[in-house]
């Protein structure tokens, strides 16, 4: 299957503020240089907030990482769990169409999606509200045949109940995810022929179901206010070390400017720079956060040898030195200029 861009984008995309605060503690669990590793978390988080991944959405999540448009969406094209087309509102719908889902009878429920949402995967229902793909195994094999709606699975399917499945999505409501013909887990249909005497005293539910119920995010976006921010790379006050360390939003994406067309607007506001280091000593730019050797080599080459130069820049100036280190919003993220003038004035740290 040809995997592409769809041919209608929106104007623009920005993760919610919670969303924007998450993906940017994300970026911190990487070592500098390495903060592309982050590039599928972050598509992920883009796509559990719009439900499919935009054309401005991969641009985003790229800009953040300092990485070129086309290696992000390398990556978004290569999986195939990121949808690169818009979804239905309420679910976008996952039949399993492998070997035993197939033989028991994963045919009839997409013959049932074909009938209720669209005669073809990746189309949308006529109210906008539903869609739906045949993906491989996903793992559920024992309670064939299945689907995974949002982010949970609906079990030992049948086509008159996976009918009713979507139907309810439909008019709003979540049925509950797991085995839909009575079963608790993936016990034998006939029931358990041993440990027996746990059949007395279980849950209503087996555990994936009741966190599923708990949690109640089978279909919803995610915005990020969901769960608290966990970041415990950060020390043990994640939070709190979340906050200073986080970088401060990248400027908005100037949507439709070339790339070129923006760092050559970003060329007019070189900082102010010099040939060699006064006095032939320059400063070690080393002890400013996130800065290592080959950084202060580069540093150096654009003509920035001392605290008193980073001190003073301006944020077109940033914008600047962040084109010619290819890292968007390091040194925003870091503090340097903030770093520099408290060196610049004599302070040891
Ligand atoms: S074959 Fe369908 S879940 Fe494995």
């Amino acid at each position: 299957m040809l995997r592409r861009l769809h041919p209608d984008q929106p104007e623009s995309f920005a993760f919610t503020a919670a969303n924007q605060q998450w993906a940017e503690a994300q970026i911190t669990k990487y070592p500098e240089g390495r903060q592309a590793s982050a590039v599928i978390p972050l598509l992920w988080r883009a796509q559990e907030q719009e439900g499919w991944l935009s054309r401005p959405a991969i641009e985003s999540v790229a800009d953040m990482l300092g990485m070129a448009y086309i290696r992000v969406l390398e990556v978004a094209s290569f999986y195939f769990m990121f949808q690169l087309q818009p979804v239905g509102t309420v679910a976008h719908i996952q039949v399993c169409g492998t070997t035993s889902c197939l033989i028991c009878g994963a045919e009839d429920l997409i013959a049932v999606c074909k009938e209720k949402i669209a005669a073809k995967p990746h189309e949308l229902s006529a109210d906008g509200k539903l869609s739906w793909e045949e993906v491989e195994c996903l793992g559920s094999c024992a309670n064939a045949p299945m689907a995974q709606i949002g982010k949970d699975y609906y079990e030992d399917l049948t086509a008159e109940s996976f009918g009713k499945i979507i139907d309810d999505l439909a008019a709003g409501k979540v049925p509950v995810p797991g085995p839909q013909n009575g079963r608790y887990a993936a016990e034998p249909l006939k029931g358990l022929s041993s440990l027996t005497e746990y059949a007395t005293d279980k849950p209503e539910h087996n555990a994936s179901v009741e966190l599923a119920v708990d949690l109640g995010d089978t279909v919803k976006r995610i915005d990020g206010t969901e769960v608290p921010i966990l970041t415990p790379w950060l020390g043990k006050d994640g939070k709190a070390a979340a906050t200073k360390a986080a970088p401060k939003p990248p400027k908005e994406r100037e949507v439709g400017k070339p790339a070129a067309k923006q760092a050559q607007e970003a060329t007019e506001d070189k900082p102010e720079t010099l040939t060699q280091a006064r006095d032939g000593k320059a400063d070690d730019l080393k002890v400013l956060k996130g800065v290592g050797p080959k950084l202060e080599e580069k540093l150096n080459d654009l003509g920035i040898y001392h605290y008193d130069q980073i001190s003073t820049w301006t944020a077109g100036n940033i914008a600047w030195v962040d084109t010619q280190l290819k890292f968007k919003g390091r040194i925003e993220r870091d503090g340097w200029v903030e770093q520099a003038t408290s060196l610049a004035a004599g302070n040891e740290d």
